[in-house]
């Protein structure tokens, strides 16, 4: 198991390997005014921040990248969190975006 750690608020949540970050949040509670394309990485609605254990969340697909691509404010810490899945290997702290970021 990983903890997940959602900044802002600092909660945390145990997540398993596998789950999307979507998945993540998700469990500890958290919705997010996002999530328009179901998962699919096209509406980046769900762009978040990986702040902390980015080694422990999977490689950005080629789709992800393209779909970051359109976003403004995205940064190095960016990811689309219907994408980024838990490898289970370290610890992660995400930082929800609340301004809608990716509309
Ligand atoms: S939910 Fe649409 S890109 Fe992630």
């Amino acid at each position: 198991m990983t903890t997940l750690t959602i900044i802002p608020g600092d909660k945390t949540v145990e997540v398993s390997e596998g789950m999307t970050l979507l998945a993540a949040i998700q469990s500890a509670g958290i919705t997010l005014s996002t999530n328009d394309c179901g998962g699919n990485a096209s509406c980046g609605t769900c762009h978040i921040f990986v702040q902390e254990g980015r080694k422990g969340v999977s490689k950005t697909t080629k789709a992800e990248n393209e779909k970051l691509d359109t976003i403004v404010g995205v940064g190095s810490k960016s990811r689309l969190a219907c994408q980024a899945k838990v490898l289970g290997t370290e610890n992660i702290k995400v930082e929800i975006l609340g301004f809608d970021s990716g509309r």
